[in-house]
């Protein structure tokens, strides 16, 4: 075996690997003929299904006419129409592209600093919230919660400071808190994920929590970061989380759901002024970051497919449908065992499972998954915390499906491990 898995600690009778043969709409095939209704996602990349014929019709159209071009001396379609098309959703004027959700992050959090370095402003503080998780280069590392998955490198990250996770959102004891950010004058940046945190176990918190902090975020003269790795793209109801606030952000992170779940590609938004402090000859206030693949036009094309999917009420109409059957489930569930705690946002879905050893490495994580695997559904829990994401072409009775599963799990038992 010659395969390092990710996230996969590696000994002799480790669990194997699923060998999978193709994918199609919600469903995973293996090797051996079965069939796998997938509640994650695939790593909460795919969107509109596996294989969507639209998306892969672009990539293979794309294939053909233009491979890939280095990025600093050359430009395309894809990218130009991709840059275009993501500016006028989010009303952030400037793409740079990079290659996933950690990199996205990671350029966003070298343009903050860069920004006041340019400015010859002294400001290198970064603020997060607690329990964050923004991925795992060293920058990204730095600004997510310590865990045993940075342990190992603890010396070597920045530090971060960490405001309190805003749920329960309580005034009275924000006022004071908000108050004293707003007097700060050494933030460069606040990064978080709006509205939901996914490695967390997700866990929400309202629009209005954001916009207050990001207001005395904004008093205190830093940029405001939004990682919506994670929540871009349909995952809480809206095409971003940010659309449900009032506040927005100056930079902001996408990847994962951009080109539909088909191919890694990462873009950080940028703000018009904030570009302004790098638009100069001057060679020192150029952003000298990049990656061989930036702007990859078979990447862009994909992204470019999964928004024109994006503009048709199909799509809206599928994400309804599946919101409204999540928050039944949800609602459900809460009256039948008030005690096991459910959270609903959009279409996520999430069950505090109960747990006598909770956190990531909860042994539910490990008995759910194979729980499930026999019934035809894989989860992927993140802890004690089981949760179901669907890809848009599922169905509100698979949804209902996927957490019977769940339900007989604790029923057979389950619930004292
Ligand atoms: C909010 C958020 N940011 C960043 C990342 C890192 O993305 P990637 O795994 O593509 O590097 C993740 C991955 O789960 C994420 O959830």
């Amino acid at each position: 075996m010659a395969i390092w898995r990710p996230y996969t600690p590696h000994y002799p009778d480790m669990p194997q690997a699923i060998p999978i043969r193709r994918a199609q709409g919600a469903y995973i095939y293996t090797t051996d003929g079965r069939a796998l209704w997938d509640a994650t996602c695939a790593w909460w990349v795919c969107v509109h299904g596996h294989c969507h014929p639209y998306i892969a019709q672009a990539i293979a159209q794309q294939a053909h006419q233009l491979d890939h071009v280095l990025f600093a001396d050359f430009t395309h379609e894809p990218a130009e129409k991709l840059a275009d098309r993501l500016s006028r959703l989010t009303g952030l004027s400037w793409v740079f592209f990079s290659d996933d959700g950690s990199t996205a992050v990671e350029v966003a959090l070298k343009i903050a600093i860069q920004y006041f370095h340019n400015k010859g402003e002294k400001r290198h503080r970064i603020l997060a919230l607690e329990g964050a998780y923004h991925g795992d280069t060293f920058g990204a590392m730095s600004a997510s919660a310590r865990s045993l998955f940075t342990q190992p490198f603890t010396e070597l990250l920045f530090e971060v400071e960490w405001l309190p996770f805003p749920e329960p959102f309580d005034e009275a004891v924000w006022a004071p808190r908000l108050a004293a950010l707003a007097a700060r004058r050494d933030i460069a940046a606040f990064i978080a994920e709006p509205l939901l945190q996914g490695v967390a176990g997700m866990r929400t918190y309202t629009p209005q929590a954001w916009d207050a902090i990001v207001r005395a975020v904004r008093a205190a003269g830093a940029l405001v970061i939004a990682d919506e790795v994670f929540t871009g793209f349909g995952r809480t109801g809206r095409l971003l989380a940010t659309d449900h606030c009032t506040e927005k952000p100056d930079l902001l992170c996408l990847s994962k759901g951009l080109t539909g779940g088909f191919l890694p590609l990462g873009v950080t938004l940028v703000r018009e002024e904030v570009f302004q402090v790098f638009f100069t000859p001057a060679v020192e206030k150029a952003l000298y970051h990049g990656h061989s693949y930036t702007g990859n036009p078979i990447a862009c094309a994909a992204a470019l497919a999964n928004l024109e999917l994006w503009e048709k009420p199909e799509t809206w109409a599928r994400l309804a449908l599946l919101e409204e059957a999540q928050r039944a489930l949800a609602q459900s569930w809460q009256s039948r065992y008030p005690s096991i705690p459910v959270r609903h946002l959009g279409i996520v879905l999430a069950i505090e499972l109960p747990a006598a050893v909770k956190g990531y490495f909860a042994p539910h994580r490990v008995a759910l998954k194979r729980y499930g695997l026999e019934r035809g559904v894989f989860f992927r829990p993140l802890g004690q915390v089981a949760y179901i994401l669907p890809v848009l072409a599922s169905t509100p009775e698979e949804l209902a499906y996927a957490v019977s599963v769940i339900e007989n799990y604790l029923a057979e038992g389950a619930a004292s491990i």
